[in-house]
């Protein structure tokens, strides 16, 4: 197989040519894949076309999936897909405005996934760009005394807050109502993590807190952790640390959510937006 990687960011994201993620790919080829995740953060593939199992079986090569507890939202024959659609689709409610915020995908889990990887189904005509952000090189960015400060702190991290906010602001949520079962909220407790985590596979220092999930710091009284986080959430997105990917349909992300963080962009709703995602488990944060 031919293939070729570009970069097409000032500090991350590739742009990855001749690779049908469709196939079985074989091991040099996913290693080719990891190896480049772990180098660029980001990964860009145009014009694929997957079937719901392809995709599923392109993601079971990098790690076992992370399951997403709203279960509303993931395809009831394929749950290691969750689905964001403003229509909904495929038995799946509508969301219009799922992860428009600064997030690492499931950073409120204990052990946060890997990477996820997004497949565009149907985008609208302007609008609705997905925003990434390298939090390495926004960590290496701080200044000395910044990272001092910083150095072996705890973030907690929490879902339901962000469910409840985001939820409320969602037009196509409010038309199509749901509440979370007992047994689903029970699945959200608060987690802290390192706010400088280290990559376990190259060990490079990337920042992890972000707008979405992160509510305070460890043992910290709110006036100085909130100083602290606006300090960071403002570091970490400046536009020279920040990719804008502009969707066509059949485009596929790959991002690893150990050295970034995203936030999809607004769109006239008159359009549809349909987005499939599969996340791969990943490791305790240290
Ligand atoms: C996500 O947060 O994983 C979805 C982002 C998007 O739909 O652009």
């Amino acid at each position: 197989m031919r293939y070729a990687i570009k970069r097409i960011s000032n500090t991350f994201v590739g742009e990855v040519e001749g690779i049908d993620l469709s196939e079985d790919l074989d091991k040099t080829v996913v290693n080719t894949i990891r190896a480049a995740l772990l180098e660029y953060k980001v990964l860009v593939f145009r014009g694929q076309n997957l079937s719901n199992k392809e995709h599923v079986e392109f993601s079971n090569k990098f790690g076992p999936p992370e399951y997403h507890s709203v279960t509303q939202y993931t395809l009831p024959e394929f749950p290691e897909i969750i689905v964001f659609s403003n229509r909904g689709d495929q038995g799946t409610k509508p969301i219009a405005n799922g992860g428009n915020y600064w997030h690492s995908d499931m950073s409120y889990k204990a052990t946060p996934p890997l990477g996820s990887i997004l497949y565009a189904l149907e985008v609208p005509p302007e609008g609705g760009d997905t925003k990434f952000c390298d939090m390495v090189a926004a960590y290496e960015n701080l200044s000395t005394d910044f990272k001092q400060k910083i150095n072996g702190l705890y973030a907690i991290h929490s879902y339901l807050p962000r469910f409840i906010a985001s939820r409320k602001a969602d037009n196509e949520f409010q038309k199509n109502r749901f509440d979370l079962s007992e047994s689903q909220k029970s699945e959200f407790t608060e987690v802290t993590h390192p706010i400088v985590r280290t990559h376990p596979e190259n060990n490079s220092k990337a920042l992890f807190v972000n707008e979405g999930f992160t509510i305070g710091i460890r043992g910290m009284v709110e006036k100085e952790s909130k100083e602290i986080l606006t300090n960071l959430f403002k570091s970490t997105t400046k536009e020279r640390f920040i990719y804008t990917h502009q969707w066509a349909a059949r485009d596929v992300v790959f991002w690893d959510n150990r050295t970034t963080m995203h936030k999809a962009c607004g769109y006239d709703l008159k359009y549809s937006r349909r987005m499939q995602r599969t996340t791969i488990q990943g490791d305790v944060p240290i």
